[in-house]
């Protein structure tokens, strides 16, 4: 699968989801995840975040190793998103912050 990792916290593009051809994103108010279930590996989305975020799973960085999990349990609970929005309202000032995951309540 692939998997949202911690830059897409209030960032929020979306551009990934355009792209998408399974529609295997699932919307939280402050970020989004991968429905692992859904995924089909094709890679797409990767070069449309424009903050990185999304690594195929074996590629994920160490630290971030825990994004599987998350992406996993967040893919169940939150709706999903079909279409492309407005970036979260604090995109820009967050676009460059690293360990977002505290900032948030899941
Ligand atoms: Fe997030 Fe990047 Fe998509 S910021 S919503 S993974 S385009």
């Amino acid at each position: 699968t692939h998997v949202v990792s911690d830059s897409c916290i209030r960032c929020r593009y979306t551009d990934c989801v355009d792209v998408c051809p399974v529609d295997c994103f699932k919307a939280g108010k402050d970020f989004l995840v991968i429905d692992p279930d859904e995924c089909i590996d094709c890679a797409v989305c990767i070069p449309e975040c424009p903050v990185n975020a999304i690594y195929a799973e074996e590629d994920l960085p160490d630290h971030l190793g825990h994004f599987v999990a998350i992406n996993a349990k967040l893919a169940r609970e939150w709706p999903l998103i079909t279409k492309r929005e407005q970036p979260h309202p604090e995109a820009e000032k967050w676009s460059t912050a690293t360990n977002k995951l505290g900032t948030v309540t899941l």
